[in-house]
């Protein structure tokens, strides 16, 4: 049984730990940039994939957007399954020993080494490197531009490093786009909350104002439930601004996809193992959930809704709000469009820095990056 289970897993950003809502999670200044943002950087469209373990979808996020989706090769199906269990972690993770070191060095070494001959740093960035390819070709096809950078979220797993994540994005001819206050990839269910809108801050243009407006958002409780053909997946997770959270408990179940129902002579029986699951991850939930997040192209199925509903008490007439993005074709984009939006935001706001108000200020006088932040529905 391929089942992976996180228990009290943390998931924030670097500078950004919000212990209250209110407290602006900062310890000094942050420092200013030496240089305006790029005005190509400004009027590129922010770029966002969503890769799950059978598909992937790109979303751009732009003053009218597009969307576009692809499906994974078995082979990306079989490594995500890999990925998924608990003994695919690297090995070793945080060496502390010199022996550990070494290895750790050797495997540097050798992945630099791969890089530089040309090759994939290790055969499965090349594998998860295709998905980012089809992603990448399709959204340059649609957009008729050249694509340079993206944002990419993936589900949490044991095995999957940002190491391979950045060099598969390498190796697909795109670099990985980075908030300003983040390093990492993002998760899916930090892309689907920022994709329902959820925990953005009005400017993002202006850290300041952003992360005082991040510090007094509410805490929301959620269930991210996943329904895909070939994964079902549940992750309790408490989240403030969009990248702000605490990934509590995850499953991502393999043997439980919607087309796995096949299998069952009774498919109430398949729903009950679908609800044991919920439970599983639901069970040491501290509050109950405010908010339920859909993510996978069966989601919207009528009988996994009605399963939600009845394991977590939804009332129907609150089904709206709870479950914000019911609407068959929603769940499936859902992740990408909030990666794109994450794309937008990193694009103009750099890394580890602030931009100084006269580089805003030089653009309005010239007219430009006005428009930039009007919200806009793909
Ligand atoms: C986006 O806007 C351009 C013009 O600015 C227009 O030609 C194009 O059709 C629009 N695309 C969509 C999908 O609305
Ligand atoms: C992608 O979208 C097409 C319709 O545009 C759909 O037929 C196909 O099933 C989708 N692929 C996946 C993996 O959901
Ligand atoms: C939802 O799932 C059930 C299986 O329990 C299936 O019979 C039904 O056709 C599905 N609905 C859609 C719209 O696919």
């Amino acid at each position: 049984m391929i089942v992976h289970i996180v228990i009290g897993f943390l998931w924030f950003g670097i500078v950004c730990y919000a212990s209250t809502p209110g407290d602006r999670p900062r310890f000094g200044p942050l420092p200013r940039c030496a240089e305006c943002v790029l005005r190509e950087s400004i009027i590129a469209p922010g770029v966002g994939f969503d890769v799950t373990p059978s598909y992937g979808t790109a979303a751009v996020r732009f003053h009218n957007g597009s969307i576009v989706n692809v499906s994974a090769d078995a082979e990306h199906l079989s490594l995500m399954k890999r990925l998924s269990l608990e003994s695919s972690r690297p090995d070793p993770q945080y060496p502390d020993n010199l022996w550990d070191e070494l290895r750790y060095l050797a495997r540097l070494k050798k992945r630099q080494l791969r890089k530089r001959l040309g090759l994939p740093a290790t055969p499965q960035v090349e594998i998860l490197s295709r998905i980012i390819s089809k992603l990448h070709q399709a959204t340059e096809m649609r957009l008729r531009q050249t694509i340079s950078a993206a944002a990419i979220a993936l589900p949490l797993l044991p095995g999957l490093t940002q190491e391979d994540i950045t060099d598969a994005m390498e190796y697909a001819g795109l670099s990985s786009l980075h908030l300003y206050n983040y390093f990492g990839y993002f998760t899916e269910t930090s892309a689907t909350f920022a994709g329902m809108g959820y925990g953005l801050c009005a400017d993002p243009g202006d850290v300041d104002s952003c992360e005082i407006e991040n510090a007094g958002m509410e805490r929301r409780y959620i269930l991210a439930a996943g329904l895909s053909r070939e994964w079902l997946s549940v992750v309790h997770t408490v989240r403030t601004d969009a990248n702000t959270g605490w990934e509590l408990r995850s499953v991502m179940d393999f043997e439980l996809g919607f087309a796995a129902r096949e299998g069952y002579a009774d498919q109430e029986k398949y729903w009950r193992e679908v609800q044991a699951k919920m439970l599983l991850v639901a069970e040491r939930a501290v509050q109950p959930f405010d908010t339920v997040l859909l993510l996978g192209e069966e989601a919207s199925n009528e009988t996994f809704l009605r399963v939600l509903r009845d394991t977590f008490w939804v009332p129907q007439d609150q089904e709206s709000t709870i479950m914000g993005n019911r609407d068959p074709d929603v769940p499936l984009y859902v992740a990408a469009r909030g990666a794109a939006e994450f794309a937008k935001r990193a694009q103009v706001s750099p890394w580890g820095c602030k931009e100084p108000a006269s580089c805003m200020k030089n653009r309005l006088q010239h007219g430009e990056g006005v428009e930039l932040f009007e919200a806009q529905e793909l």
